[in-house]
């Protein structure tokens, strides 16, 4: 039993109200749905316990398994403009683990909804994935006194907890794509209030001048490297954007209502077009339009990606605030999840990890003597001064201590930095080792897997059956409702 199990049956003892433990069997999964199957009980008497990063900190919100959280109400009821999924980081500051989040015994305020309140019996995780706790809810208000609160919908439900993602297929996955995007991907794939769908862009690859043969194997690549990563086709959809063709219809029944000037003005079209004077073309002023299809198609409402993509996600959220206004759908208004690592570093000390600049990147096929060269490349100082740089090479060295050994171990070369000085060397030898048994197993997985043609196939074949299904529902709706179904009799 966990330490933070016996917290919890502490408190519940000490308040003196009636509970009572389960076991749940040892290889059951996460899924609330799963566990409520188990105890033969309807998924509302089910209650999650989620910790939200908001500006002015984390807080836990207690909702009903049937309803979901209405992003906009709940800003209003925190009185906060940032609302997103708080990283594990964040929660293991204050004992707590991403998905098992007991319901009482932490320090952070709590809001419940107020649904939760219409059940006299609820069931919620312990902060041991092993047992659920059922109890009354309102002996629960009497032992945390929580916020009650009216901030969720039990209407398309399954949909708002929604996350897609996809990334370009320029090429293989490096450690800036790796840390900043698909470590993302795992932790909101692992959370059961989610379901995630992760895809290869191709048809934005191709907004800017490619090669056939590069692409082709760029998109199989990715596909392995999610594989290889942990992203599992049981629990995301995995699947190539082309082969979703409803993201091309939906992108243009919305660019009806996008004016060619906003896109024109959009930074990320400039820098593109700066890039490629010669190719300024109609997709390329179609690109955000795309993303906003991409995201809208499946109606999800988080979506992981780095900063540099919130030019593209306001536009999202402008068509789904015009189609829901005229044309009475309900699209909802997407977040950005911020990442972790979101900001990976160039080894050359400038700018960002970067597929395009030579010597700024880490591959995940990368070996062990590989990483120790590149790394022995990446710029340094004499290892002493009067403070720690905070920009260049260093900073960027630090960094990746940080990332890959622990904040400890950075703070320990601070020191040294402004003491007896750091050996480089040393330094450099143990980051590479570090680097390399964080991806060893990937790489492991990898080689499997490229062995495995025939599976590999089956996923990217299912999972594009897999969102067609939920892509075409979405399209079915819009074009009923801009008054495209000819022949259905509502
Ligand atoms: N524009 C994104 C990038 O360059 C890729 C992308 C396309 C995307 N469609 C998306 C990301 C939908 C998230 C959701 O990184």
């Amino acid at each position: 039993m966990s330490d933070l199990m016996d917290k919890v049956k502490n408190i519940l003892d000490e308040a003196g109200v009636k509970y009572e433990f389960t076991k749940l069997p040892d290889d059951i999964t996460m899924e609330i749905d799963v566990h409520m199957k188990f105890h033969g009980k309807d998924i509302k008497f089910a209650m999650a316990n989620i910790v939200l990063k908001t500006e002015k900190g984390l807080v836990v919100v207690q909702k009903r398994g049937d309803s979901q959280i209405d992003n906009k109400k709940l800003k209003k009821l925190l009185g906060v403009q940032r609302l997103s999924l708080a990283n594990r980081e964040e929660m293991e500051k204050h004992g707590l683990t991403p998905g098992i989040v007991p319901p009482v015994g932490y320090d952070l305020p709590i809001y419940m909804d107020k649904k939760v309140l219409e059940m006299d019996e609820i069931y919620t995780g312990t902060g041991d994935r092993l047992y659920t706790v059922k109890l009354n809810p309102h002996d629960l208000v009497k032992i945390t006194n929580p916020n009650l609160g009216d901030f969720t919908n039990l209407s398309d439900k399954q949909s708002s907890g929604r996350v897609l993602s996809g990334i370009r297929a320029t090429g293989r996955l490096h450690l800036g794509n790796y840390l900043g995007a698909v470590k993302g991907f795992l932790e909101l794939q692992d959370n059961s209030d989610y379901q995630t769908f992760y895809m290869v862009v191709d048809l934005h690859t191709i907004t800017t001048p490619y090669d056939e043969k590069v692409l082709k194997e760029s998109v199989r690549n990715i596909i392995i490297d999610y594989l290889a990563c942990g992203l599992d086709p049981k629990k995301s959809t995995l699947f190539v954007q082309s082969m979703v063709p409803e993201h091309i219809e939906l992108a243009y029944l919305f660019s009806t209502v996008v004016s060619i000037a906003r896109m024109q003005h959009l930074p990320t079209f400039k820098e593109k077009i700066k890039m490629h004077p010669g190719d300024v073309t109609m997709a390329l002023l179609n690109y955000p339009v795309l993303m906003a299809a991409d995201i809208l198609v499946y109606k999800a409402g988080l979506v992981p990606v780095g900063v540099d993509q919130e030019p593209h996600l306001e536009v999202t959220r402008e068509i789904a605030r015009k189609m829901n206004d005229k044309y009475g759908l309900n699209f909802p208004e997407t977040e950005r999840f911020a990442m972790p690592g979101e900001y990976v570093p160039s080894l050359l000390g400038e700018g960002k990890m970067s597929k395009s600049v030579e010597g700024s990147y880490i591959n995940l096929t990368d070996d062990l003597e590989t990483i120790k060269a590149k790394l022995a490349k990446a710029p340094t100082d004499s290892g002493k001064g009067g403070s720690v740089p905070e920009k260049g090479g260093v900073a960027v060295i630090l960094k990746f201590v940080e990332l890959f050994q622990s904040k400890e171990k950075r703070a320990e070369y601070e020191k040294n930095y402004v003491g007896e000085g750091i050996r480089y060397g040393q330094l450099k030898e143990e980051l590479a080792q570090a680097i390399f048994n964080e991806l060893k197993p990937i790489q492991e997985k990898r080689k499997e897997l490229e062995q495995n043609k025939e599976y590999v196939d089956q996923v990217i074949k299912e999972g594009a059956e897999k969102a067609r299904k939920a892509a075409s529902e979405t399209l079915n709706e819009v074009k009923k409702a801009m008054g495209l179904n000819y022949f259905e009799n509502n």
